[in-house]
């Protein structure tokens, strides 16, 4: 090999076997090692750039540079494949040499699952007994119309539940002119608005949060929750609502239960009674005095009657032809006497180790 053609091929060729080898062996993975095999064999490698210069070589030396290329392009390729095999062998004693699977260890436990708070779960019951009876599902809002709250159900304006002290009031910028607005007392809201927008025959149910402002204790909160319902026909009497709430008592205690209607004065019913259920609490307790019936056996857990002709009036239903009863349950009164809760203030407390129990 004489001509400069073969000369400057034989000098890209003697240093490339071994420039090749080293840069195979420094590549760490396979994407590495097959880069620096594109930089040799690639259509713009160097080797494939020797190639073609062969034809500048005089034609009696060709065969013998072709040759020679050849060999040195069958070194790279074996040097590639060894590499390759290399790592692909320490990639698999990498695997094989991790630390094994203990068989022996205690499995994971899945995270707690989670449920519906307490009072959901009797606010729900108590929803599906009356719907069961035949009352449909109706939705109010918390913050509302003092007219919805109060006005409508016949409480007169220097009524002591309006007052500053008992209610949470609310500056509403922008709002309805001379329009008051509070957080409600009471679901009897629902009372207002149904009645106002049906037309009887009518047999709703209604709870949420309601919020006033009592002294927190063993059976008061200054936010809690209450299940509204009434029904309107014609004909309807006390008898009804009498039937309908001790089915209901009956019904959610699975059982019966000793119940007692009292007197009681609310303005928007007339007659009022009070449903008072009996103390779980009390039987071992009574030498001691119970906190939370204090001692008196029964715990009131609503307030009911019939609903007052004003009413009617300032619903538009005519209450001449129209007689109907209401009835407004406290749902963590249920849920004490239901579940055997001695305190109304674990039920916000939110420990896990309580609320874990049901
Ligand atoms: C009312 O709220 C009337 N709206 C109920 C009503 C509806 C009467 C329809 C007639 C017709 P009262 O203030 O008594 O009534 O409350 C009803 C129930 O809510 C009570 O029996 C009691 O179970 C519950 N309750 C009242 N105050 C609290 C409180 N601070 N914390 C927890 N529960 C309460």
């Amino acid at each position: 090999m004489t001509s400069d053609a073969a000369r400057d091929i034989e000098a890209s060729l003697s240093t490339l076997a071994e420039r090749v080898r080293e840069s195979f062996r420094t590549a760490k993975t396979e994407p590495e090692l097959r880069a620096a095999n594109a930089v040799v064999l690639g259509k713009k490698g160097e080797l494939t750039a020797v190639l073609k210069r062969l034809g500048e070589a005089p034609a009696a030396e060709r065969r013998a540079i072709g040759e020679r290329v050849n060999g040195v392009k069958k070194d790279v390729e074996r040097a590639f494949e060894e590499r390759l095999a290399e790592l692909h062998r320490a990639v698999r004693d990498a695997d094989l040499n991790r630390a094994p699977f203990d068989l022996s260890l205690p499995g994971r436990r899945p995270a707690p699952r989670g449920h519906l708070h307490p009072l959901t779960l009797v606010k729900n019951e108590v929803l599906d007994i009356f719907q069961s009876l035949g009352f449909v599902v109706a939705g109010g809002p918390e913050v509302e119309l003092e007219a919805n709250n109060f006005t409508k159900l016949g409480f007169p304006p220097d009524h002591p539940a309006t007052d500053m002290q008992d209610s949470f009031w609310v500056t509403v910028r922008g709002g309805v002119p001379d329009a008051r607005v509070l957080l409600r007392t009471h679901t009897s809201n629902v009372q207002s608005r149904e009645m106002t927008r049906r037309k009887p025959p009518m047999a709703v149910v209604s709870g949420g949060t309601v919020y006033r402002r009592d002294d927190e204790d063993a059976s008061h909160s200054p936010m809690f929750h209450q299940i509204e319902g009434f029904l309107v026909d014609e004909k309807v009497s006390f008898a009804d609502l009498r039937g309908v709430l001790t089915a209901f008592a009956e019904r959610l205690y699975g059982r019966k239960v000793a119940v007692r209607f009292r007197p009681s004065y609310f303005p928007f019913v007339e007659p009022g009674a009070e449903l008072d259920v009996e103390c779980v609490f009390c039987t071992d307790q009574t030498k001691t005095g119970c906190r939370v019936c204090k001692s008196t056996r029964f715990i009131e857990v609503l307030g009911a009657g019939m609903i007052h002709p004003q009413v009617f009036e300032a619903c538009g239903i005519d209450p001449e032809r129209y007689t109907g009863f209401a009835f407004g349950v406290g749902v963590e009164r249920l849920a004490l006497i239901r579940y055997g809760i001695p305190d109304i203030r674990m039920l916000f407390e939110n420990d896990p180790r309580f609320l874990g129990q049901f």
